[in-house]
């Protein structure tokens, strides 16, 4: 999965304080943020192989009002072929400038927009693309990303032909009323059928994505989709809480007063508590801070890689990369993408070479999101003391009751799992900050300003 720019915003200057902890500055998944990042490079020459693929397919049916994603809707078969065709072009200029066929390639995730918007012809031919440029031998994990309203049995059974081992279903609610209030194409039967389909053509790793906060989502709503959730018990589940974006259908619904505002945070945070607890008590183990698994079996690799800061390879629209010490993002828009590769040109717009504290500070930023860090394997990764280095941030926001710090590492409390975004941020370097503060204020709109 990839996400639009959006400016996370900087309240706090200097240290954070109990009234600075918000839940709505976005998702932390990327350091540094993209919208610091300013050099446009073409950075994808590598010594270090990726471990982790990504491919990007921006094409959906429908838009749901809450989505930020920058998606084509309803595009016909041949403007997704040529998408494809694109597509295949980046990845034999990748894969001619880099050592990428010698990769070990471990994971591969197929994110968008909605991946199995593609017909079974298109999702066929992209893994073989896939297999002529890179070796897949050694996967040990392979997702595609897909919404119940694209599956059929047919889709299903070829998905788990071409070596797909993971499907990541949205759900978002399995009340049907949630999903129309939120422009949702597809009920709460035929969300179930979906998970019943894949069950059926042995695909026994299932994500389910759900959205805590969504509009029209009342308590007694909500109770009946967990419980749903918990009837139909996957084998991972990733909670989102709703992120109000500017620009969303949603917000602009909103702002012109033809649709309410969703629940507060503290209701939103209420209901994501009692969420992991019940998820908890039926035995599921918190993985990150929005990911729960039945067994630790199912974390998900490609995750615990990238945010354990193992290279990764992004190919299409929008997608991003860290490899060889560079981050880069292509570009967003579909078009230009389009364009860059057709005249050969890698299509990365922004990218960043990581200085030495740049990879400690990514490194920081994406391990808390996996719960916990390691004082030992920060040392041996880094060569320095972590206590040594920011034990004062560690313990100002232990004494937040953000974190718990003992002689092993640090690790996130069930405040700080709320808060992580927050915890995360206060790692960012001086010289991002600034950047992020520079644009954030002036270009934040208003609804959003007053909801912050
Ligand atoms: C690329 S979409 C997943 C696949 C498919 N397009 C779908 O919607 O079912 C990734 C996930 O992002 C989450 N998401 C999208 N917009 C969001 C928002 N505004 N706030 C929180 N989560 C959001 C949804 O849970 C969604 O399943
Ligand atoms: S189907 Fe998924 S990617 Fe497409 S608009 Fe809805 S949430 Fe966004």
């Amino acid at each position: 999965m990839t996400a639009a720019n959006f400016v996370p915003t900087f309240p706090w200057i200097g240290q954070l304080t109990e009234d600075d902890l918000s839940t709505k500055r976005g998702f932390t998944f990327q350091y540094p943020p993209f919208p610091s990042l300013t050099e446009a490079t073409e950075g994808k020459t590598t010594e270090e192989p990726p471990t982790g693929i990504y491919m990007h397919f921006p094409f959906c049916s429908y838009r749901c009002s809450f989505c930020y994603y920058s998606v084509a809707l309803k595009q016909g078969v041949d403007a997704v072929d040529d998408y494809l065709d694109v597509l295949n072009q980046e990845l034999q200029l990748v894969s001619t400038r880099t050592n990428l066929r010698d990769a070990n390639i471990k994971t591969m995730f197929w994110g968008g927009g909605t991946p199995t918007y593609l017909n079974e012809a298109q999702l066929e031919r992209v893994m073989q693309m896939a297999h002529e440029h890179m070796d897949l031998t050694g996967l040990d994990e392979s997702t595609i990303e897909s919404d119940p309203a694209s599956l059929s049995s047919a889709k299903l059974q070829r998905i788990v032909e071409l070596g797909f081992n993971r499907l990541s279903i949205g759900v978002q609610s399995f009340s049907s009323d949630v999903n129309a209030i939120n422009q949702r194409n597809h009920t709460e039967q035929e969300a179930l059928d979906a998970i019943e389909m894949a069950r059926a053509v042995g695909i026994d790793n299932i994500n389910v994505d759900l959205i805590c906060g969504l509009v029209g989502e009342t308590a007694s709503r909500w109770k009946y989709s967990v419980d749903r959730l918990l009837d139909v018990s996957p084998e991972h589940v990733t909670v989102y809480l709703l992120s109000l974006r500017p620009k969303t259908a949603l917000s602009s619904q909103i702002d012109r007063g033809k649709q309410d505002l969703p629940a507060n945070e503290e209701v939103r945070i209420n209901r994501f508590r009692g969420l992991r607890d019940r998820l908890l008590t039926a035995g599921y183990v918190q993985t990150t801070p929005n990911c729960f698994v039945r067994e630790p079996r199912y974390e998900q690799i490609h995750q615990r890689n990238a945010w354990s800061s193992l290279p990764l390879v992004g190919f299409g629209n929008s997608s991003y990369s860290y490899f060889n010490g560079r981050v880069t993002q292509n570009v967003r828009s579909i078009s230009k993408y389009k364009s860059q590769v057709r005249s050969g040109q890698i299509p990365a717009a922004i990218g960043q070479k990581l200085t030495a504290q740049d990879e400690i500070i990514r490194y920081l930023v994406l391990k808390t999101k996996l719960l916990s860090v390691s004082f030992a394997e920060f040392q041996d990764r880094f060569g320095f003391s972590l206590p040594n280095l920011y034990g004062d941030k560690l313990y100002h926001l232990e004494s937040l009751d953000l974190l718990e710090v003992d002689e092993s590492g640090y690790h996130l409390t069930p405040k700080g799992i709320i808060y992580v975004d927050d915890v995360c941020r206060t790692f960012y370097g001086n010289d991002v900050r600034a950047k992020l503060i520079g644009d954030g204020g002036s270009s934040r709109p208003s609804l959003l300003r007053s909801l912050i």
